[in-house]
């Protein structure tokens, strides 16, 4: 959110979206695997900035890459690590003139995890 903040702050018609959706049919190849996991919970931030700049792009969740001056770039290094520890997948993406990094999460399953 705070990163689509900043990637409209200049223009004259900024727009930050947030969507959420629960898709029980969508499953998804995580973590290097080729199985595929449950992954229905997603939530898009979308902004209509100008996008991650090119050589941001292949390191973009690593820490201490930024391209603002006063960023410390541990923004989605951090976002990656908490999404990851509980399952999920982060991805950043440009769609139809918009920016959009995409969260995806499992749901908890009372049937795998209490057996
Ligand atoms: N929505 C976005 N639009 C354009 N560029 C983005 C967007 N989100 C991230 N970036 C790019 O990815 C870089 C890394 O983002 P990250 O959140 O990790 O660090 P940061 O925002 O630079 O610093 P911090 O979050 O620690 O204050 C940013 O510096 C920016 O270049
Ligand atoms: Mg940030």
């Amino acid at each position: 959110m705070k990163n689509s903040c900043d990637a409209v702050g200049n223009l004259d018609k900024s727009n930050v979206v947030i969507k959420t959706a629960y898709r029980p049919g969508i499953r998804v190849a995580a973590h290097g695997s080729t199985a595929r996991v449950s992954l229905p919970i997603s939530i898009e931030v979308r902004d209509n900035g100008s996008g991650v700049a090119e050589e941001m792009r292949e390191h973009l969740f690593d820490p201490f890459i930024s391209s603002k001056q006063n960023g410390s770039g541990l923004g989605l290094a951090l976002v990656a690590k908490i999404v990851g520890d509980h399952g999920g997948v982060v991805s950043g993406t440009r769609e139809g003139g918009e920016t959009v990094f995409r969260v995806l999460l499992p749901v908890w399953n009372e049937r795998e995890n209490n057996g």
